[in-house]
């Protein structure tokens, strides 16, 4: 990770008039002169990115703005409902929880890369077979969180009340949890888990 100073910051002077320069002018002047970039490493679906971010900026903002991957949502943007998940080094995260310098080095998976060659993945299709979503704001989060359970659980058998102890972090404000855990179930036992 490399930090650097943004070129606005060399040249704070520059901002504020030759004399009187009043309240205003300087305002501007100090916002304009705390602009620090960290480079970055990323491995987003296998793809590798090297980005410069301010040491603040969240790793959903990276995904979705930088990245254009708007496929991992921002609902709360305070670590509650879960429409943000991602897997960084296989492992869930909110990603509106993470900073984007922490996931430095790191392979991140998302949404986006889920289905391969225009081929919906097992939980995907399982998501839509059993009617698991209606706006599907919080779908992507769901099948990410679902992933990690069946890989992290994929050698036990996978209940129903795992499945809906696993989603209390992922919230869904009008499908209902009922078909959205039918479709985890089936989604794993397509995947060869043992639900
Ligand atoms: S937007 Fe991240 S948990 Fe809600
Ligand atoms: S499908 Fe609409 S919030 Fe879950």
């Amino acid at each position: 990770m490399r930090s650097s100073i943004h070129a606005e910051n060399a040249s704070r002077t520059a901002y504020l008039p030759s004399s009187n320069p009043g309240p205003w002018a300087y305002a501007q002047g100090d916002a304009l002169s705390l602009v620090e970039l960290v480079e970055i490493s990323l491995t987003v679906n296998g793809t590798a990115h090297t980005l410069e971010v301010e040491p603040r900026t969240l790793l959903v903002d990276v995904l979705r703005e930088k990245l254009r991957l708007t496929g991992t949502h921002v609902g709360c943007d305070t670590s509650q409902c879960g429409v943000c998940t991602v897997h960084v080094a296989g492992r869930p995260v909110k990603a509106c929880a993470m900073l984007a310098v922490q996931a430095d080095g790191e392979d991140i998976a998302t949404i986006e890369g889920v289905a391969k060659d225009g081929v919906l993945h097992p939980m995907q299709a399982a998501f839509r077979e059993h009617h698991a979503l209606q706006c599907g704001f919080c779908t992507p989060g769901m099948i990410m969180t679902a992933l990690a359970l069946v890989e992290r659980t994929k050698d036990a058998p996978l209940t129903d009340a795992i499945v809906r102890k696993e989603l209390e972090g992922n919230f869904c404000r009008c499908t209902g949890y009922q078909p959205i855990v039918a479709a985890v179930l089936a989604g794993a036992k397509a995947m060869g888990s043992d639900a």
